[in-house]
């Protein structure tokens, strides 16, 4: 496991995010970290040292002044026996405190004495983050050398205001957390990936097309974040506008059959992600020769012939890789859809999301995705591109790993 013998302190502070929390614990554990907790009083307004204590199976301290904590550990050697401290939420007064060199309870006082990496995850209400004093305290801590994972933008659990200052969410928390303790973490190394990404092209003839509004962001997105973890990726990539992503071989085609050629010529793989917003029909018999338009004369009909359903062939293929990732992109029933397409396409997760029109998701820059799998459904909230590709890619990950589990 990835973070098999890494011991965290997490230091929780007294933001509304704290139940986050209670899941980050979970996740890093199931990565084989040992967490140790460490609460401010406002924290424990949110969420009980019970509960903390009963995820992380840890003692909570939460006292600078216990006599029993300081003759066990003792402030300075929680500070220090520890691989990293990660601060979740991290709050604008924990900032500003630490920006300060002020240690007047326990969670501060770690944090002034620790000589270990420090991760924060602030999360705040969007005008807090805004403000000039938080603005500085962040410019110095950062100057200190402390890390930080977002805070991100999105809608606020306790206002509804919309803005930046929502909590990065526990997987890219635990994230930031392997890239820190090792830089170069490759739990996917050694295995093989193809990736599809963009539209196709399906001629009518020499000068014209069916496509669809696909900019390939995410399947690129994708592709960059399993090479990050160490797999040896190929792209197969429809027509786009997008530069190729580094560290990973990206062949280029144009339409759906010869996007099936390059990925079946590829098998086996351990992974294939088909992201492509693959063409389900081309037109039966396109023409040589550019059509003309003669005067006079009715449009030309189009017939359309069905394209291979790349997912499915490699969902059924005798050679199908241990991990199958289909994508589901729907304007209507987008959960049932993605269901239905899990059994039909023999995939092991599809990453269902709603592209109608209005929610910009075609062709953008953010994504909102549920993940269907065997288990169950998982929706995740609205994110970058970027950040949907390193989720999935540690998901992956994670599947993979089980999957080999002896
Ligand atoms: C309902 C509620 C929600 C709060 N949420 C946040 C928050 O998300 N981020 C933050 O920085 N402060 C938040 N605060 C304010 C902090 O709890 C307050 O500044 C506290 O002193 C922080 O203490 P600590 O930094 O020692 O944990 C919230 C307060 C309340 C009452």
């Amino acid at each position: 496991m990835v973070l098999s013998g890494k011991r965290i302190l997490l230091i929780i502070s007294g933001g509304i995010a704290a139940y986050k929390s209670l899941d980050l614990i979970r996740r890093l554990r199931e990565r084989g970290a040992e967490v140790r907790p460490v609460m401010t009083r406002a924290a424990q307004e949110f969420v009980t040292p019970l509960a903390v204590g009963a995820l992380s199976a840890s003692h909570v301290y939460v006292d600078l002044f216990s006599r029993e904590d300081e003759q066990d550990v003792g402030h300075i050697r929680l500070a220090r026996d520890c691989d990293l401290i990660l601060v979740a939420p991290a709050t604008a007064d924990l900032m500003a405190k630490m920006a300060h060199g002020l240690a007047d309870d326990l969670a501060s006082a770690v944090l002034l004495a620790t000589n270990r990496p420090v991760l924060l995850a602030p999360a705040m209400n969007p005008q807090m983050w805004a403000n000039p004093a938080t603005r500085r305290n962040r410019a110095t801590l950062e100057a200190d050398g402390r890390h930080f994972i977002g805070p991100m933008a999105g809608e606020m659990a306790e206002s509804g205001e919309a803005g930046i200052g929502r909590m990065a969410e526990p997987l890219e928390i635990v994230s930031a957390v392997i890239t820190i303790l090792d830089p170069a973490p490759k739990p996917l190394a050694g295995r093989t990936a193809i990736v599809t990404s963009g539209p196709t092209h399906e001629p009518i003839d020499p000068v014209r097309y069916i496509a669809n509004r696909s900019s390939g962001r995410q399947g690129h997105a994708i592709a960059a974040a399993l090479a990050k973890l160490g797999a040896d990726v190929t792209l197969v990539s429809g027509p786009v506008t997008i530069p190729d992503p580094q560290g990973v071989t990206t062949v280029h085609v144009e339409r759906a059959e010869e996007m099936r050629d390059a990925v079946v010529s590829r098998l086996p793989a351990d992974i294939a992600v088909m992201v492509a917003a693959v063409a389900d029909w081309r037109v039966a018999s396109s023409a040589d020769q550019k059509i003309k338009k003669q005067p006079g004369e009715a449009p030309p009909p189009l017939q359309l012939t069905e394209n291979p359903d790349i997912l499915k062939t490699v969902g059924h293929h005798e050679q199908r890789p241990k991990i199958v990732v289909g994508f589901a992109a729907e304007t209507q029933n987008v959960e049932a859809n993605g269901r239905a397409k899990l059994e039909r396409k023999g995939a092991d997760l599809i990453v269902a999301n709603d592209v109608s029109p209005e929610t910009g998701i075609m062709g953008g820059t953010r994504n909102s995705v549920r993940i269907i799998s065997h288990q169950g459904v998982e929706a995740w909230p609205d994110l970058d591109k970027d950040e949907v590709a390193t989720r999935l890619a540690l998901l992956i990950a994670d599947k993979l790993a089980e999957e080999t589990a002896p």
